[in-house]
């Protein structure tokens, strides 16, 4: 009855077109809730002690592709007000906080013989002070914010890339890993690999589609193996922490029941989260990206498969290179097959899909985000099936709105009927969600959308000094959520 009349004003009040069933399941007691930022979008101090410059830095310093001309130099200032951060996050009783460490503030030249000890001691004092706050720290190592120096080199797509990157991460585990328990080594390798082309945007040429992605997934994928390896013989016995890698994920819903389009689904699915997680799981990409890849390659006239292929030894690497799944999730899109119509090479056009929204979804400040619960669990319930029941931690889920909004109905319902889908997925269907990390603590630096579109539980002012941190009403209902376990007023014991 409560929960009616709940979902009637709700409805009414921001005239959605449908509303979302709301679950009173209780989160089991293990079940842990974080929230999550990345350096570039909030630390600022680009260039203050000694801090290298990042392939961001360049990109918004150097090229006209942020939507508001805004940049990460200030943002909201992190670097001189993490204590503002840990006091929220305190305030919103999380059980850990999920950030990223700037590659270039510790080794500003990229490489490990110079260490910059004005950035080792700002994340000591970041990490000690959530320890005593008792919010666990989570590393992400990598998010997206690579030493221009080695983006001059070819960033990913440079297989030494993938060794520069495992001493960066060995400093990181020596300095940080008797307090740091949950790593991250890289975030989203599909967005900067295949979806935000970065690399070739930042060095002014156009590097050839259809091949650089691949390259740069493969390249990813030898990085995070080669770190995970080294941890479990240098640091796992004393650190005994966990790894993996943050792998995002749409759902791709057939967009008709005809067997094309349910093939085309599983196939899309293969080529996005499959890329990355079938060779963690099973030690070799996906039979059908492998092969579709190795036949349109052939047809388009390349003498080679344009996607890589491991050494025996890699794949060795590689296989069970993971303690749990790291999803990030916002969105799904329908997914009709297009197999017929071989265009021209490049990541997208190879899973031989057409992708689309359905008009009925809600739609969000951000084009690429509408709102279907119903994906996160089935996305879910399909990592069970295909990936052998492994754990699952979300760490990154959440909406986009506009500057300002501090009454966030969206956000709120966003969070609402999504964490309902995954208690379902949790009871109902039995799959191991161990974790859910909000994305994000608060407003900052959305990439190429600047300052234009806001993913924060709480408000940031940046026209302010002290970039004030107001809490939006969806940090007190999430606050709720972790303090009670429960999404509605009352819950099933
Ligand atoms: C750092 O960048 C700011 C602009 O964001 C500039 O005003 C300042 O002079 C720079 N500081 C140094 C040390 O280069
Ligand atoms: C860089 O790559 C080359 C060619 O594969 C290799 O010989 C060399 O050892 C690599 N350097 C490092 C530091 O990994
Ligand atoms: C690739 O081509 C071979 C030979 O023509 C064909 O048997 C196979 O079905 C094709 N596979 C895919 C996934 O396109
Ligand atoms: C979920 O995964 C964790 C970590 O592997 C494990 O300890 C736990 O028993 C699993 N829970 C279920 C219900 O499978
Ligand atoms: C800015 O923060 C400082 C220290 O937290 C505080 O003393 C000051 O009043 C704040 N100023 C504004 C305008 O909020
Ligand atoms: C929870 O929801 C179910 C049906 O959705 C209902 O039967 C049950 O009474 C509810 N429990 C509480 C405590 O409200």
């Amino acid at each position: 009855m409560l929960y009616s009349w709940l979902t009637v004003v709700l409805c009414l009040s921001l005239k959605w077109v449908s509303c979302y069933e709301v679950s009173n399941l209780t989160f089991p007691d293990s079940f842990l809730f974080g929230s999550a930022t990345s350096a570039y979008q909030i630390e600022g101090a680009w260039n203050e002690s000694g801090k290298g410059i990042s392939r961001w830095d360049y990109i918004t310093h150097s090229m006209k592709i942020v939507l508001d001309g805004s940049n990460g130099d200030v943002a909201c200032d992190s670097y001189h007000k993490y204590k503002d951060d840990i006091a929220i996050l305190k305030e919103l009783g999380v059980n850990y906080y999920r950030f990223s460490i700037a590659w270039t503030r510790i080794l500003p030249d990229g490489f490990t013989n110079d260490i910059n000890q004005d950035g080792v001691d700002y994340y000591n004092n970041l990490i000690d002070g959530l320890i005593e706050a008792e919010i666990q720290p989570w590393v992400t190592m990598y998010h997206w914010d690579i030493p221009q120096v080695l983006n001059y080199i070819g960033d990913f797509n440079n297989p030494n890339t993938s060794d520069y990157m495992v001493y960066y991460a060995d400093t990181l585990f020596s300095l940080f890993g008797d307090r740091v328990k949950t790593w991250i080594t890289i975030n989203e390798p599909i967005t900067f690999c295949a979806h935000y082309p970065l690399g070739s945007l930042a060095l002014g040429a156009v590097l050839p589609p259809g091949i650089t992605e691949y390259l740069c997934g493969h390249n990813v994928l030898r990085a995070h193996a080669k770190i995970y390896d080294l941890y479990q013989r240098k640091y796992k016995e004393s650190q005994s922490g966990r790894i993996s890698i943050a792998l995002s994920a749409e759902y791709a819903e057939p967009a008709t029941d005809s067997a094309a389009d349910l093939e085309a689904s599983e196939r899309k699915l293969l080529f996005d989260f499959g890329w990355f997680a079938y060779p963690l799981v099973y030690g070799n990409y996906p039979s059908v990206m492998i092969d579709t890849i190795r036949n349109l390659s052939s047809l388009q006239g390349y003498p080679f498969s344009r996607l890589p292929t491991f050494t025996l030894e890699e794949r060795l690497l590689l296989k069970g290179a993971y303690d749990f799944i790291a999803l990030n999730h916002y969105t799904t899109s329908l997914t009709a097959d297009a197999s017929a119509d071989v265009k021209s090479p490049n990541f997208l056009n190879d899973a031989l899909v057409n992708q689309y929204k359905d008009s009925s979804w809600e739609t969000s400040s951000a084009s690429w985000l509408t709102v279907y619960p119903e994906g996160f669990r089935k996305l879910l319930v399909y990592i069970k099936k295909t990936y052998n029941n492994p754990e699952i931690v979300i760490t990154e889920n959440g909406y986009a709105d506009d500057p300002g909004v501090l009454n966030d109905e969206g956000r709120i319902n966003y969070i609402k009927s999504y964490l309902s889908q995954l208690l379902k997925a949790i009871y109902e269907d039995g799959v191991n969600v161990t974790a859910y990390t909000a994305w994000s603590l608060m407003d900052n630096f959305e990439w190429y959308n600047g300052f234009t579109v806001r993913f924060g539980l709480y408000n940031v002012d940046f026209d302010s000094p002290n970039k004030t941190r107001t809490a939006k009403e969806s940090a007190s209902y999430y606050r709720n959520i972790i303090e009670t376990r429960c999404l509605v007023d009352v819950c099933e014991e």
